[in-house]
């Protein structure tokens, strides 16, 4: 039962119709749990509260599936928006985007071009950026385009899903970069024959590339909700004597919001990834997929209505 709904929510969050329409009614459903809100100032108050608290962020205005240059350039507009933010109101946030928001599906070169303008404006306000990585289809393409980038900017990082096959060659090649990865276990419906099925296969391997990049010497974060995967990291970090600068943990805004404070009182960096705008329902279904619990609190909301 677990796996149909999670099936059946990745199948809906991959609905370009459905997110058109989600973006016009406006946040509902109870993804307000996860989503900071639809405008920038409502994202400026909730990272000022989670700054209060220690907890440093990483600001996403949430956009996929784009498919017009026009729309493209005003995504990357929105990011910079986000960026003069950051630096003008002081805080501690860096920025994640997706490179189908910036024209992935378009062309190469329409994602270089607004990515060269955020990263731009990143480096003016000392904002870090980090690429987030979506569905297999767009791996490879989105690996090239941080390659590219790397080359250019340092203030530039990207992500890496264990649950696929090709994900350690991957970090093999990318190691001559040296580059702040964040490592997650994948959220994405993926056939097994790119991607471990198993939960054991992905956990095994999300410990494996853990260990690859830190004893590489690159700066690591890891992004998960699992206490297995947070004692790893802390087990393997002591072991090797690894310094507190060289990793984080990194969580999403509404998940587990009692565990971040409690790696900020062990003195961990602990990054909270806060989505805003009005691009919310592919995000949102994803998160139902993760946890069916979540849907009885999605359930509670609308009967309250
Ligand atoms: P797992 O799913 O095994 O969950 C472990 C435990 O965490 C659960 O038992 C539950 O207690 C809790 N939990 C997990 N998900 C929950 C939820 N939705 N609601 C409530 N509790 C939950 N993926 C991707 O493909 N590309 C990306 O760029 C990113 N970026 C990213 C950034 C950050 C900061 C995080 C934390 C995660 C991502 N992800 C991602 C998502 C990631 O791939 C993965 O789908 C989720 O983190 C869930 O996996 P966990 O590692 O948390 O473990």
């Amino acid at each position: 039962m677990e796996q149909v709904m999670r099936n059946t929510f990745l199948y809906l969050s991959k609905s370009k119709s459905l997110t058109k329409m989600a973006r016009k009614y406006g946040l509902r459903f109870g993804a307000g749990r996860f989503v900071a809100g639809e405008r920038i100032d409502q994202a400026v108050k909730c990272i000022q509260e989670l700054n209060q608290k220690d907890l440093c962020v990483t600001i996403d205005y949430l956009g996929e599936f784009i498919d017009t240059e026009k729309e493209a350039n005003e995504m990357a507009d929105n990011s910079i928006e986000a960026i003069r933010a950051i630096g003008t109101e002081n805080l501690d946030s860096q920025l994640s985007l997706k490179m189908t928001s910036m024209g992935l599906d378009i062309s190469e070169e329409v994602v270089m071009k607004n990515m060269r303008r955020i990263l731009d404006a990143a480096k003016e306000y000392g904002v870090f950026v980090t690429i987030d990585m979506e569905d297999y289809s767009r791996c490879g393409k989105t690996i090239d385009v941080f390659k590219k980038l790397r080359e250019e900017f340092d203030n530039v990082g990207t992500v890496i899903q264990a649950y696929l096959y090709r994900t350690v060659k991957d970090m093999e090649d990318l190691n001559q970069y040296s580059p702040n990865l964040r490592l997650v276990k994948g959220a994405y419906k993926e056939s097994p024959e790119v991607a471990f099925p198993e939960k054991k296969d992905v956990d095994d391997n999300f410990k494996k590339i853990i260990e690859m990049h830190l004893l590489n010497g690159n700066y690591t974060a890891v992004a998960t909700h699992d206490d297995a995967m947070i004692e790893y990291t802390k087990e393997l970090v002591k072991k090797h004597g690894i310094s507190k600068d060289q990793f984080e943990f990194q969580m999403l805004y509404g998940i587990r919001p009692e565990r971040q404070l409690e790696l900020v009182k062990e003195d961990y960096k602990m990054r909270v990834y806060v989505p805003y705008g009005t691009d919310w329902y592919g995000y949102f279904m994803r998160r139902l997929a993760e946890r069916p619990a979540n849907v009885a609190f999605v359930l509670k909301g609308i009967i309250k209505k």
